[in-house]
């Protein structure tokens, strides 16, 4: 438990997928809110954390099986505002007297509903549903198998779907709320509104910001590492930039970061970092140049899978070595997020197909015996660069595009060349100076230049080039799980064809590649 002056929120998980998403809509209202595994919450517990209202959230189990989880008796006498969504509805009912039913999956009269339903109001319910079927029936997402079959004392039924004939319920008089679908996704696009409702009713003042998440984060790194040393790896993108000046704030000359130079960086990429960190920042920085290393082990290498097994097991070899020479250090700070976390395991259980082997340092803390701080595991990508801002990094070190783990290796498809590298960094240069000048960079999410394995015919002046020709990529995502192209007007692409090959030796030839994701993938290994 965290102390914090502000009102709190306590979500119960009962292991849905989506608990986070609960956490997240409700940090968009600014409303404090933690979320503490089923397991751990006994009554005592919520007496000491004292919220200000509780949501219950869905889960895998159902409340007919015997010894299946619970809530705390003695929460529904404490006279809180209680939400239970799904799993959390069928608690509720379950524990205040009502009755859950397994559902029929599949088969006549089948009870269970997945995806998308609509459900239709049923008289007034004001504080939960200000706002709601203003437009008629309202779209929202369900996923249950098991459903309410009699609602406990005191609820009524104030919306219905057609296979959940209790969709939304309530006890005005005790402000417990439950409904059968899940407000938090996106594919309830109207329920925001009623997190928004609820947080009302329990009257959360709403003053909870990333610059009180920072005095949070700070004060909890602080107990975390005491006194002890922590090291940070940084790669010049946002979360680990985040993560850095979060870490340097909260302990300063305990962090020291190792920033490992690839030799697969952009153009000034390495030199802006070191500048940025050790100069602005002051912070230790250790800045190891190991580009003759990984570009000698990669000579003659032309399979994308064994450049990619090449530069991660180097990294964490490299890393190492150099972490190492930090006497005393018992922490690694990572900037994982939230999105990695859920990503590690697949939606069907088991372990999902590995189209590309992701770069990361998953396996460096156990190697170095290390204990890791991770603190924007509970973050989205926008909150971090909210985070970052308010740490006070500049809007465009923020705003930056996603770059990849082994760099512009994977943009090199075939055999890595100092020569074919020097020649992409200049065009990639040029590429982003004119999505800039154009005032598009904001709008794509991530735009760079691929040198291709093969040299065409040109003519140049009165002489006969034969260079390499380039591909340059541009999408819009919003995750990178799927994307498209973006659509450049002809006149753009034109005049950065041109640019390019007027101002990058090695260049005669530039293509746009207009593949969407899938079937592409966004980079070209
Ligand atoms: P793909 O090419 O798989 O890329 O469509 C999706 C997003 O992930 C980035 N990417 C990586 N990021 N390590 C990273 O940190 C990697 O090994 C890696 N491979 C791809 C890619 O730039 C895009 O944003």
């Amino acid at each position: 438990m965290t102390d914090t002056s502000h009102d709190r929120l306590l979500i119960i998980d009962f292991g849905s997928q989506v608990t986070q998403l609960i956490a997240r809509r409700l940090r968009e209202l600014n409303v404090y809110c933690e979320i503490h595994p089923y397991q751990n919450v006994t009554a005592d517990f919520i007496r000491e954390m004292s919220p200000r209202a509780v949501i219950l959230s869905g889960g895998p189990d159902s409340v007919t099986r015997e010894g299946s989880p619970r809530a705390p008796q003695d929460l529904f006498e404490m006279g809180l505002p209680v939400l239970g969504i799904c799993y959390g509805q069928q608690v509720m009912m379950e524990q205040l007297g009502g009755r859950v039913e397994g559902g029929k999956i599949s088969g006549g009269g089948g009870t269970a509903e997945f995806g998308r339903a609509y459900v239709e109001p049923n008289g007034t319910c004001d504080p939960l549903l200000f706002g709601w079927f203003l437009d008629g029936p309202e779209q929202v997402w369900m996923s249950h198998g098991d459903h309410v079959s009699k609602l406990a004392p005191g609820f009524e039924v104030y919306g219905t779907s057609p296979n959940a004939p209790y969709a939304i319920t309530a006890d005005l008089e005790r402000n417990f709320f439950a409904v059968q679908f899940h407000p938090e996704v996106h594919h309830t696009p109207n329920g925001k509104t009623l997190y928004e409702n609820f947080v009302r009713v329990a009257g959360f003042k709403g003053d909870w910001t990333m610059g009180a998440y920072r005095e949070e984060a700070i004060a909890k790194i602080r107990e975390q590492v005491g006194d002890k040393q922590v090291i940070c790896g940084l790669s010049g993108g946002v979360d680990s930039s985040v993560t850095a000046i979060l870490l340097h704030e909260a302990i300063g000359d305990q962090l020291t970061c190792v920033f490992v130079d690839h030799g697969l960086l952009r153009q000034n990429e390495a030199d802006e970092v070191v500048t940025m960190f050790r100069d602005h920042y002051n912070i230790k920085l250790i800045h190891a140049d190991e580009s003759d290393l990984f570009l000698g082990e990669l000579d003659g290498q032309s399979d994308p899978e064994t450049k990619r097994k090449i530069i991660g097991k180097l990294f964490i070899d490299v890393f190492q070595k150099h972490a190492d020479t930090i006497d005393g250090a018992e922490f690694l700070a990572q900037g994982t997020l939230y999105p990695d976390v859920i990503e590690s395991v697949s939606f069907s259980g088991g372990p999902s197909v590995t189209i590309k082997s992701h770069h990361n340092v998953g396996g460096l803390p156990e190697k170095m015996g290390l204990k890791l701080v991770e603190p924007l595991r509970e973050l989205f990508k926008d909150e971090v660069r909210a985070l970052g801002h308010e740490l006070g990094l500049p809007a465009s070190f923020i705003g930056r595009h996603p770059f990849p783990g082994p760099g512009l290796a994977i943009r090199c498809p075939g055999e890595i060349t100092r020569e074919k590298l020097g020649i992409l960094r200049k065009a990639d240069a040029v590429y982003i100076d004119q999505i800039r000048k154009h005032g598009l960079y904001d709008e794509i999410w991530q735009a760079f230049v691929a040198i291709l394995p093969v040299r065409t015919v040109g003519v140049m002046g009165d002489g006969r080039t034969y260079d390499y020709a380039c591909a340059l990529r541009a999408v819009t995502s919003v995750d990178g799980m799927t994307a498209d192209y973006y659509p450049f007007s002809h006149e753009f692409l034109g005049e950065t064809a041109t640019r390019i090959i007027n101002e990058v030796g090695g260049i005669n030839r530039v293509t746009y590649d207009i593949t969407s994701k899938p079937p592409g993938t966004i980079e070209w290994e």
